[in-house]
Formats: structure tokens, C-alpha cells, sequence
């Protein structure tokens, strides 16, 4: 079985490509067939969830999951709804309305390849579909399940995602100061990031409270971190890299990092967030191996 255990000996890029592996496999599965009525949108749902990204929320929920203890299928229910929330994410911030971009993950965007109610619909849908898969757990027991459940409706509601995307919206051509654009990027990124490494450890078992505070400061730290990272290279690196519009945030006079401390402050600030991370996981010894290099991964990437 080419399970998470068998690869846990590996090197972390062998370890990386299995999971991508089996979270592409999970999430095929688990989103309605192509064919099925009605087909334009579940044919759509596909093409925006399968065959890229990063999937970097997926591996921090496997990561985690093997740390406490989760079972296969919890784990990649876990994993998929993570990237099930995070994808339709994409989709709606990609709209003429919010970003209004035409490229994602080395694609146009669904809007462009579909329509915007496509769009909109897709977004709708895979955020339901989300609960569903996660609701699927059934060797969680229901009460952790139902604190999964909610744990994973405040990372993508108001008190979240969305409430970020909003801050977002509503910052355009302001300068922010910087606890306030802190604010906006551990609701914009850093709660999915965070629900990510909670829920697939819950997936495996009840957490003590020394064992949240640890995990909460690990995810806090990279939730960050992604966030910072991804204005810097918004800033630096080329659209064929990213798979996205490169320089869209000066283009939109977005506040970022990169605009309000200057790129060379905004790495240094990346590095120390990646080794507060590294701090966090103290407590879980060698076994935290694979949080510890997804912190390496989300600091260092160069997309
Ligand atoms: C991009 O997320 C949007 C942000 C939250 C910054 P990712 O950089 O994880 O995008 P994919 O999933 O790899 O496409
Ligand atoms: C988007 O932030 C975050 C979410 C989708 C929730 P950005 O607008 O910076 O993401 P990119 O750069 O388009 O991927
Ligand atoms: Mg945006
Ligand atoms: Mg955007
Ligand atoms: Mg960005």
C-alpha cells in the first residue's frame, strides 16, 4: 500500500508527491462524476479543483494527521475539504468582481473558460460539497466531528476567509497599518492554513490543551507566512512561474507587505515566521518532521 506510513521513511519530495497523489485521487472521487447532470457545473467543478495547485493545505492536514494518529479515509476527507473550500476560494477571488484575473494554476480562469455564473455556482457548490466529505468521516466519532465541522465553517465564513477577502476588497488604494494588514492575511489565508493542520489532527484524535497551543502558534506563524510569501513573489516572480497574474497587487494598488514594508523587510519577516514555526513544533520532537519542512516548503517556494 502506498500509504502515508509506508512513505514516512522517505525524503520529504517522495513524501510530497504521494500525497499530492492520493489527494488528487481523494478529491476525484469524492466530486461528482463528469457526466452527471448537470453537466456543465460538476464538469466544471473538476476542472477547477483537479490536476493543480500546489495542494499545500491537503499535505498540512496529512501531515498532521499521521502525527495524531488519523486514519486513511479521515485523512484525505480532511485534506479534501480543506482544498475543496480553498479551491472555490480561488475561483470567486479570480472574478471580475474581486481580483478579476484570467489565469489560475497555469489556466484560464473558470469564468473565462466558463461563465461567471458558472463561476459563482462552482464556488457555491464546492463549498458545500466540502461539509459533505467531511461529514463522511465515520471513524471520527460524531462529537469531534461535529467540532471539525465548525472548526471549518468559521476558517471559510466571516469570521475567516470571507471576512478577509472583504478586508481586502475594502483596502484597495488605502494604506494599511500593520496589524491591520496582519489582520487581513490570517483571515484571508491563515485560517484555511490553520483549520488545515486541526482538522487532520483531529481526524486522528482528541487534542490535549498543550497540543493545540503548539499547533495553534505553528499554524499561526506559516499561516502568515504564506501570506507574506505569496506578496512577495506577486512582486517578483514571472506569471509562467505562478500560474497566475504575476504584479497584480502594485497593479491593483492592493496593500501587501511588499507595500507597506518593502520586499527585503518582507522576507526577512517570512524567515522569522518560518522559524517561529519551527519553535512551535518543539514539543512534538522528531515526529514533526513533515510540519516542520512544510514550513521550509511555504517560505522557500518560488510559486
Ligand atoms: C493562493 O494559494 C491564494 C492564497 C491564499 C495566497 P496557493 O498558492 O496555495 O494556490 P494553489 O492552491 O497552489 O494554486
Ligand atoms: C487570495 O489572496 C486569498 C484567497 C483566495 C482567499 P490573493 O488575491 O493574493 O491570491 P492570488 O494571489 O490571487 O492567488
Ligand atoms: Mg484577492
Ligand atoms: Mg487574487
Ligand atoms: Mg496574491
Amino acid at each position: 500500500m502506498s500509504g502515508v506510513a509506508s512513505a514516512s521513511g522517505a525524503g520529504f519530495g517522495v513524501w510530497m508527491k504521494d500525497v499530492q497523489a492520493q489527494t488528487e485521487a481523494a478529491l476525484g472521487a469524492f466530486l461528482p462524476p463528469a457526466g452527471r447532470e448537470p453537466a456543465k457545473l460538476h464538469e466544471a467543478m473538476r476542472y477547477t479543483v483537479l490536476g493543480g495547485g500546489k495542494r499545500v493545505r491537503p499535505l498540512l492536514a496529512y501531515a498532521s494527521g499521521a502525527l495524531f494518529g488519523a486514519d486513511p479515509d479521515a485523512t484525505a476527507r480532511a485534506a479534501s475539504a480543506v482544498e475543496m473550500i480553498h479551491a472555490y476560494s480561488l475561483v470567486h477571488d479570480d472574478m471580475p468582481c474581486m481580483d478579476d484575473d484570467a489565469l489560475r494554476r497555469g489556466k484560464p480562469t473558470v469564468h473565462v473558460a466558463y461563465d461567471e455564473a458558472t463561476a459563482l455556482l462552482v464556488g457555491d457548490a464546492l463549498q458545500a460539497q466540502a461539509f459533505e466529505v467531511l461529514a463522511g468521516a465515520a471513524s471520527v466519532p460524531p462529537a469531534r466531528l461535529v467540532t471539525m465541522l465548525r472548526l471549518l465553517a468559521e476558517a471559510a465564513g466571516s469570521a475567516g476567509m470571507c471576512g478577509g477577502q472583504a478586508i481586502d476588497l475594502d483596502s484597495v488604494g488605502i494604506s494599511l497599518s500593520l496589524e491591520q494588514l496582519e489582520r487581513m492575511h490570517q483571515l484571508k489565508t491563515g485560517a484555511m492554513l490553520r483549520v488545515s493542520v486541526l482538522l487532520g489532527a483531529l481526524a486522528g484524535r482528541d487534542l490535549a490543551a498543550h497540543e493545540q497551543e503548539a499547533l495553534a502558534a505553528y499554524a499561526r506563524a506559516i499561516g502568515l507566512a504564506f501570506q507574506v510569501v505569496d506578496d512577495v513573489l506577486d512582486a517578483t516572480a514571472d506569471s509562467a512561474t505562478l500560474g497566475k497574474t504575476a504584479g497584480k497587487d502594485a497593479a491593483a494598488n492592493k496593500p501587501t507587505y511588499v507595500s507597506i514594508l518593502g520586499l527585503e523587510p518582507s522576507k526577512a519577516l517570512a524567515e522569522q515566521l518560518r522559524q517561529q514555526a519551527h519553535e512551535a513544533l518543539a514539543p512534538f520532537g522528531e515526529q514533526a518532521l513533515r510540519l516542520r519542512e512544510l514550513a521550509d516548503l511555504i517560505v522557500q517556494r518560488k510559486a
